[in-house]
Formats: C-alpha cells, structure tokens, sequence
C-alpha cells in the first residue's frame, strides 16, 4: 500500500495524517507544545519542540494504522509561516524561533521599507509590505539586538524547513513558505537579491528554493531510526499553512477562494498569475500550485475573538456545554441567534491582537460600540461574529476589487462547522458558501502534494479532483443581505474614526 504522509508544524501542536492512495484517511495524529510570551506580545517557540512531535507523531500514525516503513512512499510538509530559526555552522539551534504572530520588529520593518525605497518600492520589489510578522524584519532585529549570536548564524530556517533539515539533511524551502519572509522575489519564484543587497543580508544564510511538488531530499539513516520510516524516502517541498490548507480545500483554479475561520481569518484566493494590491492590503504569495500564485487576506482574530468571548464572559455556558456534552460555541450562537441582524445597533472590532488586512495596525484594539442598556450578552455574542465576519468581507471585497473573480466561496475552519456562521457568511459575503469532504486542512495538502511529487497524479489541480468534493451549499436570504449591506459600510467607518485613538492609546500603554 502505497501511503502519503502529510505533517503540519502548526502553532499549538504538529498534526500528522497518512493518506491511502484513494485520498482516505488511515490515521491521524496531533502532539501539542507549548510557546512562550517573553515579554508582551512576544511570541516564541522551541524548535526541539517540534522535532520532537514529528517523531513522536510519525511513528503513531504508522502504529495506529499498521503501517510498515516501506508502506509510505512520500512525505510532504506544512507549517506555521514566517518563523525564523537560526543554526550555527554544526545546525545547532541557537536562539528560541521568533513566531509569526511575535510583534517586536515595528522599527526593522520602518528600516526595510526605507530601505527599499518606499512602500510601493518595495511591494514592487517582493509583491508586499513589510510587516511585523514576516521573517526579514526578525533576522533585522536578531542583527541588531544579538550581533553576537547573528555573527555565529550560518542558515536561517522557516519553521517545517528545520524538521525538513532534521529529516534530510538538506537546507531547502519552497516558494509558498519563502513568500512569507519577504525575501522572495514573489514573481520570480527566487530570492530577491536586489532587497538581500540592500538589507546586507547574506543569500547563503537563506536555504535552496523548490516548487511545492518538487522532492527536496530523502531521509537520512538518522532520521529513518528515529521515526520509524525507510532511508530514502522522498520529501517533497509542502508548503506554508495556508497555500497547503488551500490545496486541502481544492482552491487550486481561478474563481474559487476559500474563506477559513480558526483562530485567524483567511481570505484566500487562487491567481494564474502575480496580483497585487498596490496599497499592499491583501499578501500576495506563491502558491503550491507550480507556476501560480494566490492572494489572501488575515484577520488575525476572527475566531479568536470568539474563543476571547467565550473564556472572559461565557464561563456558565462552558459548564453548561460540559454537562450536557455539546460544543460551548453552540450554545453561544444559540444565544445569538436569537437577536436581529445587526445586533440592535451594536458593533464589535475585532482587532483583539492589531490587525493585519485591511488595516496593518499593530495598535488596533478590539471594541464594542454602540452598547446601551437595552444589549444583553446574546447581543455581544452576536456583534463578535458579524464584526469578525465584516473583517472577512474586508478581505474579500479588496479580492474583488483587484480583478480577481469570485465564483465559488468554500468555508473551512471552526467557522464552517457551525450552521449559524456559515448562515451569516452567505448573508454578510452576499453568496452561497460550500463545505468541502476534506477537512483535514494544511496536512492533508501537503500529503496529497506528496503524492504529485511521487508520480501518484499528474498535477496539484488532478490531485484535488480526484479527492476532494465540495459537499453542501448554505445560500444567503435576500432580506438578510439587505440589511447587512446598510450595517457593513458602518463599521468600516468605525475603524477610521477610531484610528489615532488606538494610535495614542499605544502610545500611553
Ligand atoms: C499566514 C500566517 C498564519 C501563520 C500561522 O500569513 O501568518 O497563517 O502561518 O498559522
């Protein structure tokens, strides 16, 4: 039995999945680790840590499935984007990785951009602007607050790309994944070494670039001890979270984007080829697709803004929902069902954490406006999802408004498996939205670009069809849409009002 292995390097936890050739599930496995908050709005992680998971979770799946090391024919990895791990030259870790949700680096991203000349330089130079997230403002701080332990860095990695090392042996990236550190010439597939030069940044401390499908290297007799697997197996490129969740989800052709609620929210949307917002709004990335591209849009708190909600204000319903064994989220839109649209003139901003699209503000902070005494808590339950669910509008109406067709919207995430959200999704975004057969997300991408990779399909697209469905459709109501379209135009004036206040705000705190 020919099985694709699939492992996602994800932020609370690994989850690795082995596929059976018809695209099945045989087994699936997830190994959690913790991150660390240094200091506010630092964000780290130890990338023992997840080495240590891969294997553990490798050789689960392999047992709970009674699979043998011969049995797997491809690996292929996802992961957390823009992390960055510095190794000295023995591949040694040398610092705790920076993660992408880590807001440190608001003066090296000033420095870039002024560096390359401008916003729109830049954007024009790697196709986005910099932001606190990605991984060349990092390397910039690590320079500046760590010259000693910069001078010993010889390879900075992204996240999967160090357990890719750990496998293989090979320093190697692929383009999805490499978009992310703002270092790639996006349109070329191929580090930019016109920013390198101007950031004085070494190409050699940067690993080779593959496409997503390609094989990047084979497993060393190391690594085939620790996990169970046969030396020699072939690793394929994979792809960051986002395009291999993407490639789990069949948004692999024009006109069909996703719209994915977890913790973050995404926008994402196919493109046959390089569009971007010239105000640098939306990412616009590689995509795992060879020779294609995608733009997306993150909120960084739309289901986090719920999950906030739900620990701070809901802790009875939590009880509750313990007692009876039901999902805590279902009785909160239970409770906001029950309120009209619109929440009685109440709006939340979901910007708990900053925010990325369509704002860019680190100083952004979530608010409720509009409360009198009349709100209940349904209310405020009620308002965190139409606010989190406007943010995703903002994403897609930037989408649109740059050319690229919107024709089928498929829903992935926490937000999918809720009929409420999926509801106001249709009604806010104003079209039908699909679920899909696969939800398994980034793993199940990367595995099924593992299978590209090994000659099990011919092509990313020919993978998807032949395994993944789109399954039921939840259609807007007219009336619904109506009123959403006069309450939306609001809250994007709400941020604009409020815009300095945060900004003064920051700067007291
Ligand atoms: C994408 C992004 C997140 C991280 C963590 O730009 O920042 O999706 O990859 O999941």
């Amino acid at each position: 039995m020919g099985y694709l292995l699939g492992i996602d390097i994800g932020t609370s936890g690994t989850k690795t999945l082995l596929v059976d050739p018809a695209g099945r599930i045989a087994a699936a496995v997830t190994v959690e680790y913790p991150a660390y908050a240094p200091r506010p709005a630092w964000s780290e992680q130890d990338p023992e840590d997840w080495w240590q998971a891969t294997v553990t979770s490798i050789r689960q799946v392999l047992k709970k499935a009674r699979a043998k090391a011969a049995d797997v024919t491809g690996l292929g990895l996802s992961g957390q984007m823009h992390g960055s791990v510095f190794l000295d030259k023995s591949g040694k870790v040398l610092r705790r990785a920076i993660l992408w949700n880590d807001q440190r680096t608001g003066a090296e991203c000033d420095a870039i951009t002024q560096a390359a000349g401008g916003r729109r330089a830049l954007i024009r130079m790697v196709s986005n602007p910099a932001l606190t997230g990605f991984t060349a403002p990092k390397i910039l701080w690590v320079r500046k607050h760590e010259p000693r332990l910069y001078d010993r860095t010889t390879k900075i990695l992204l996240p999967k790309d160090y357990v890719r090392y750990r496998l293989t042996g090979e320093f190697a990236t692929e383009v999805s994944d490499a978009s992310g550190t703002l270092l790639l010439d996006v349109k070329r597939r191929r580090w930019s070494t016109k920013l390198l030069g101007l950031l004085q940044i070494d190409r050699a401390l940067l690993p080779e670039v593959y496409e997503s499908q390609e094989v990047s290297g084979r497993l060393t007799a190391a690594a085939a001890r620790a996990t169970g697997l046969a030396v020699g197996t072939p690793v394929v490129g994979g792809g960051g979270d986002q395009a291999a969740g993407a490639v789990g989800n069949g948004i692999v052709r024009r006109g069909v984007i996703s719209a994915t609620l977890g913790t973050s929210g995404v926008v994402f949307a196919h493109a046959d080829h390089v569009e971007t917002d010239p105000e640098g709004r939306v990412h616009t990335f590689c995509h795992a697709v060879e020779g294609k591209w995608h733009v997306m849009g993150v909120v960084l708190a739309a289901g986090g803004s719920l999950q906030w909600f739900r620990n701070t204000l809901c802790q009875d319903l939590v009880r509750k929902a313990k007692r009876e064994k039901v999902d805590p989220y279902e009785l909160i839109t239970a409770e906001a069902a029950a309120v009209p649209p619109g929440s009685d003139g109440l709006y939340f901003l979901p910007y708990l954490t900053g925010e990325r699209t369509p704002h860019a503000d680190p100083n952004a902070r979530a608010a409720w406006i509009g409360l009198s005494n009349m709100h209940t808590r349904a209310h405020m339950a009620r308002a965190v999802l139409e606010g989190a669910t406007y943010a995703m509008r903002d994403c897609l109406e930037i989408i649109q408004g740059m050319g690229v067709p919107v024709k089928e919207i498929r829903v992935a995430g926490g937000g999918a498996r809720s009929r409420f959200w999926r509801a106001l999704q249709a009604d806010i975004y104003k079209q039908p939205v699909w679920t899909v057969s696969s939800e398994e997300g980034p793993a199940y991408g990367v595995a099924l670009l593992a299978g590209v990779g090994t000659g099990v399909w011919s092509s990313v697209p020919e993978a998807c069809d032949a395994t993944i469905q789109t399954r039921q459709a939840t259609r807007p109501t007219r009336a619904r849409v109506r009123r959403y379209d006069v309450l939306y135009p609001e809250y994007g004036q709400l941020y604009r009002s409020l815009k300095d206040d945060f900004a003064r705000i920051a700067a007291l705190a």
